[in-house]
């Protein structure tokens, strides 16, 4: 185009659990404009989530307009779109109309419960284990979307013919966008239909699913031109698709084996780069794809995922009222000295990393007429400490070297109170790097890959520098203590659903 480079930019699209983004990278990996839109959170009943994947289009069309128009950048000076979201979230469209046949199911959804209890009966963990990476949870997309076919009306057979079409949030966008029927490595490895070492769909799984051939989408890498982009993005290639942890693995440029990060969002997700061959665990962690770029070898990760951490801020603000905007925690939190004896661990849906607990529900344990609401808000805090020492834990038991600290990213990671207990309970240093949002910086880094835009890893890896670093300071006994009460009251949450 008649452009020059230092004229021309990224963008990259964020379809995240309780809104879409879209953020404008220049040359150097740095913010021009964000835009941002919340979508609703539809809750039917006890444990099930799910979300109007139209409402979620219709939002990040206006979100790249916005974006776009406040960067002041036209579609003619963009090299590339990148895609990142959401994982497992479930979409089944009909392929003629382009509308969704029921609201997308949420990863958070439990409602796959029994269809889990009944595979694993039929067909053993094992085997999902062994080729899938993940265990048989609730959270994976495959269930959900066999919980469609089981109960919208004529489903099954429409997809059968070939009329409707399964994709999680990537695979939904790319095809508004572009039209092309496709979903990227690290998201089809969230289904527990993909061969973790084939990386194609596996024809058993697919049969013990019961999920017809037709309306998969085409597994592709994470990084290469999928399509052109329409509407507000017309023309542009859409270039990259990354789940949203992995994305943020990328950004954070954890490109070596033995490099990790942890995302503070909705829930949290720590991701290890294992190299080219995937690491089975042994305690509780996922084996995953973190990235793939073009024809090169996939690299992989081991993941502890945490279903519900910045979540449970925000139930403190919607459900109870006890604070007004999430960013308040911090305050209320500082009003005391310590959590008074209390300990909220949020199993809202059941229990994800290390424990994989689907009947696990939440608790609130140690309560004293001394507790206050300062006490409850710091416990919410220390719980995401916590769920994260546990993953911790379960990836040194899992690698034979130990974290020695740790890069963090995503909203949580603002709170000062919250990044030093982090520190204090992992006993390892916390570092955030200066562009914090990773997860954008990651699609729009995959996508620049995928047109030439950055020529290599290692440019993208000269871009990475950190801003805050917070040191280990709590005395060892007081340490063991509190773990010693949160295992407790972890063992608090088990067995709660029939
Ligand atoms: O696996 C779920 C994860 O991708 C959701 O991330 O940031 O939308 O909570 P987030």
């Amino acid at each position: 185009t008649d452009h020059p480079a230092a004229d021309r930019y990224v963008a990259a699209i964020d379809q995240g659990t309780t809104s879409s983004r879209c953020i404008v990278f220049d040359a150097d990996g740095g913010i021009v404009a964000v835009a941002q839109r919340e979508h609703r959170q539809i809750f039917p009943r006890p444990g099930w989530v799910e979300h109007d994947a139209e409402e979620i289009w219709t939002n990040v069309e206006q979100v790249v307009r916005d974006a776009l128009a406040t960067a002041e950048v036209t579609t003619g000076q963009l090299a590339a779109v990148g895609i990142t979201n959401q994982r497992e979230t479930t979409v089944v469209w009909d392929r003629a109309t382009g509308r969704p046949v029921h609201h997308a199911i949420v990863w958070q959804d439990t409602r796959t419960g029994p269809l889990l209890r009944r595979l694993d009966a039929e067909y053993g963990e094992q085997r999902f284990r062994d080729r899938t990476g993940l265990p048989l949870a609730t959270y994976f997309a495959g269930p959900k979307l066999r919980w469609l076919l089981d109960n919208v009306d004529g489903l099954r057979d429409r997809a059968e013919r070939g009329e409707v079409l399964f994709g999680t949030m990537d695979s939904w966008l790319i095809w508004k966008l572009t039209g092309r029927h496709v979903t990227d490595v690290t998201n089809a490895s969230r289904t527990l239909l993909m061969n973790l070492r084939t990386l194609d769909w596996d024809p058993e799984l697919r049969d013990a699913l019961g999920v017809p051939a037709a309306m998969l989408p085409e597994i592709r890498s994470s990084a290469e031109v999928y399509g052109t982009g329409t509407g507000a993005l017309a023309g542009v290639p859409v270039a990259s698709a990354l789940g949203d942890q992995q994305a943020a693995l990328f950004g954070q440029t954890c490109f070596h084996p033995g490099e990790a990060k942890c995302t503070y969002g909705t829930g949290s997700f720590l991701l290890l780069n294992t190299g080219e061959s995937p690491v089975v665990s042994r305690h509780g962690l996922l084996s995953t794809v973190g990235y793939r770029i073009g024809n090169e070898p996939a690299t992989y990760a081991l993941e502890g995922a945490i279903a519900v951490t910045g979540s449970l801020v925000q139930w403190l603000r919607d459900n109870l009222g006890l604070i007004s905007s999430a960013s308040e925690i911090e305050e209320l939190a500082r009003t005391v000295e310590d959590n008074g004896g209390c300990y909220v661990v949020p199993a809202f849906s059941g229990l994800f990393a290390p424990h994989w607990r689907s009947d696990a529900r939440g608790v609130i344990a140690g309560l004293t007429g001394y507790v206050t609401r300062g006490h409850l808000a710091r416990a919410v805090l220390e719980a995401t400490a916590w769920q994260t020492r546990e993953v911790v834990d379960a990836m040194n038991a899992d690698s034979d070297v130990a974290l020695r600290r740790l890069r963090v990213d995503g909203g949580m990671t603002a709170n000062g109170l919250l990044m030093q207990f982090l520190a204090d309970v992992l006993d390892v240093p916390v570092v955030r790097p200066a562009v914090s949002e990773t997860t954008c910086l990651g699609a729009a880094y995959a996508a620049g890959l995928a047109v030439g835009f950055w020529p290599d890893l290692a440019t993208l890896r000269a871009q990475w520098r950190a801003d805050a670093q917070w040191e280990p300071a709590m005395e060892p006994a007081h340490r063991d203590r509190e773990l010693r009460h949160w295992r407790k009251a972890v063992a608090r949450t088990l067995d709660w659903v029939d």
